[in-house]
């Protein structure tokens, strides 16, 4: 079965679609999404422009605020600052990879955790980790969400998880784990990879490299979730982290790319949004 994320991810934005109407008259105002650019990248402004216009599908304001690469770290945490205090703004978003003399990780932990509508916050990652209410990161909420709705069940099955970032790797196999999976975490520099890969009942991977899961590394019947995306050099053609043609006949279920997760990630996105929104309102309220 190949599993896009494309219909689920359709319907998940018009039940959020439907209920911005309902938050729009209990709280006099819809959530406000802002995302940051830094530069022109073309793969981060497709990214952009597609969360721009779930944005305006979903019926939730969405301001992108564009900057140049030549902006500096400290201009950026201005403006970040700027947005936590403003109080229509509910998420905040920055596009990431950022140009090289920018600091990831001083920017992600510079958003107010409130605003964190990706769930990279240290403080919403650190909350996860210790199974407390926190924003679900995107990705890995999205991964869930799809496996649960074409009924694969979790519950004791051997996962491998290939791929240790704080963005898909980590919080994915965290979640699998909270769904009584017993997971595996592996990444590109593994020995013996495919010897580990092979033991998957639920194989996850998000490395970033293109066809490192070829069909001798995995096992008859493998649900296979590929978070990568890569541009292949010579066709211009998206690519994922697993071959998908070779790999696809052994698998019961496997997610394409384009159109596996990637449609999943953006439909959380707006959901995180929603979520932020809603608390910051009823925080105020009590207030
Ligand atoms: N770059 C690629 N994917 C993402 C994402 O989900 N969030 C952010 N902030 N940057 C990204």
């Amino acid at each position: 079965m190949i599993l896009s994320g494309k219909e689920l991810a359709a319907n998940i934005k018009a039940g959020i679609a439907a209920d911005i109407p309902h938050l729009k008259e209990k709280y006099g105002r819809v959530p406000h999404l802002v995302v940051i650019l830094i530069g022109n990248d073309p793969a981060s402004e497709s990214y952009v422009r597609g969360k721009a216009k779930a944005s305006e599908l979903v019926g939730i304001t969405n301001t992108t605020i564009r900057k140049p690469v030549e902006t500096t770290e400290e201009e950026l945490l201005s403006l970040i600052y700027q947005l936590n205090r403003d109080d229509k703004v509910d998420g905040i978003l920055v596009q990431l990879p950022l140009p090289d003399h920018i600091n990831e990780p001083t920017i992600v932990a510079a958003i107010s955790p409130e605003k964190d509508v990706d769930g990279f916050h240290p403080l919403n990652l650190a909350a996860l980790y210790q199974n407390r209410p926190c924003i679900l990161p995107c990705t890995p909420k999205g991964i869930i969400r799809m496996l649960k709705a074409a009924n694969v069940s979790i519950e004791g099955k051997r996962a491998v998880v290939v791929g240790r970032s704080n963005i898909v790797g980590m919080p994915v196999a965290r979640l699998l784990m909270n769904e009584n999976a017993t997971v595996t975490i592996a990444h590109s520099h593994t020995v013996n990879l495919a010897e580990i890969t092979r033991q998957a009942e639920i194989l996850v991977v998000a490395t970033g490299h293109a066809h490192l899961i070829t069909e001798d590394m995995v096992s008859d019947g493998v649900v296979v979730i590929d978070v990568g995306i890569s541009r292949n050099p010579q066709t211009g053609k998206l690519v994922g982290d697993v071959d998908f043609d070779n790999v696809a006949p052994k698998a019961s279920v496997i997610t394409p790319v384009p159109g596996g997760v990637g449609p999943m990630t953006i439909c959380s996105l707006m959901e995180n949004t929603v979520e932020c929104f809603i608390n910051r309102m009823k925080f105020k309220k009590n207030y």
